[in-house]
């Protein structure tokens, strides 16, 4: 039986090294979101792009049957189809899309093509659907870094972005150099709950800058020449301090950005979207700097990559769709 609560719109993602595909009832009734993420990277201490591609081949159909399961529906019961088609790694973005249209075509349904960085902005719709706007959005994952002013749904001004290494990149590039594994984030944040913050005076970047652009290039190599000019066995015993003091630099140029940025655009609220959303010393900080404003950010299960966010933004932009071989995937494409 089709479940109630509106239209279903299955949301695919393979933009990246995680494969996934929810179900979506209506504009927030998650009826399923199944992640796979790839631990093939690990061993390199990043993403190989070859790699991803091959895992999406592999893992996008079990996904699919795992997600139609646990949503308890059947293929004819969707109605519309999102997939990311920008931007990301082209073999894997082609992987995604092929199976959209393949499966498009079969069902005889419309498919919107979606944009990865719209989508991180608009999952938090998902849970906090009536987010106040005009907010000031900042997205940090593995391979952005943006401000962007949500003026409203689908009516967005980019502020401000990295202009080398993005937020989530520096993390697992330090966590790389210091042996603590892929994805770097998480490890990171766990090894700097036992460090000090204020143990090693790492640079802050652009911080002070007039604009509102961000650099994390220049961080992730004083953090290589602070080890490189000490002996092994010292670096690892003030691992924790690195970390904490490397994740409080990193937090402090987020927050200050952003909250320059929300005062720029007299934002009523602030969304902290991506994988690096999901750090909590980002989170605190941001919030006790802001007292005043909405301070929001998704679950962690959707501030990484998910099938959910796609769902989501293919219901805002429904009236885009488009018929099977309709569209194109671009490795990088400006934000719509
Ligand atoms: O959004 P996402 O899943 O993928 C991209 O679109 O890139 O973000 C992944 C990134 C990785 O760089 C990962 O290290 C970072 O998010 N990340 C974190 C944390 N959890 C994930 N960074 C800092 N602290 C965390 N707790
Ligand atoms: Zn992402």
């Amino acid at each position: 039986m089709k479940p109630v609560g509106g239209a279903l719109t299955l949301g695919i993602e393979t933009s990246c090294d995680d494969t996934s595909i929810a179900v979506l009832a209506g504009e927030s009734d998650l009826l399923a979101n199944v992640v796979s993420s790839q631990l093939v990277h690990g061993a390199y201490g990043g993403v190989v792009p070859e790699l991803a591609s091959r895992a999406h081949v592999t893992n996008v159909l079990p996904v699919f049957e795992r997600a139609l399961a646990e949503a308890g529906v059947a293929p004819e019961d969707i109605d519309l189809i999102g997939v990311t088609h920008a931007p990301g790694l082209a073999g894997a973005l082609l992987v995604g899309g092929a199976f959209a249209q393949g499966l498009a075509l079969a069902l005889d349904r419309p498919i919107v093509p979606v944009h990865h960085l719209e989508a991180h902005m608009v999952s938090i719709l998902l849970e906090k659907p009536a987010v106040r706007l005009p907010a000031v959005a900042l997205i940090v994952s593995g391979g952005h870094t943006l401000l962007v002013h949500v003026r409203a749904w689908r009516d967005y001004r980019i502020l401000g972005r990295t202009r080398d290494d993005a937020a989530g990149e520096a993390f697992d590039k330090v966590a790389k150099l210091l042996g603590l594994g892929f994805p770097g984030g998480p490890a990171i944040e766990r090894e700097a709950a036992n460090g000090n913050p204020r143990a090693i005076d790492f640079p802050r970047p652009m911080l002070g800058t007039e604009d509102l652009d961000f650099s994390f290039s220049g961080l992730k190599t004083a953090v290589l020449h602070w080890t490189g000019d000490r002996d092994p066995a010292e670096s690892l015993a003030r691992r924790a301090d690195v970390c904490a003091s490397f994740q409080a630099a990193v937090v402090e140029v987020l927050v200050d950005k952003t909250a320059r940025a929300a005062g720029e655009c007299d934002a009523a609220s602030v969304i902290v979207a991506g994988g690096v959303a999901c750090n909590r010393a980002l989170r605190e900080a941001m919030r006790a700097r802001l007292p005043e404003i909405d301070v929001v950010w998704p679950s962690p299960v959707l501030c990484t990559d998910n099938g959910a966010m796609i769902a989501r933004t293919a219901r805002l932009r429904a009236d885009q769709a488009v018929g099977p071989g309709g569209f194109d995937v671009h490795a990088s494409l400006p934000l719509p």
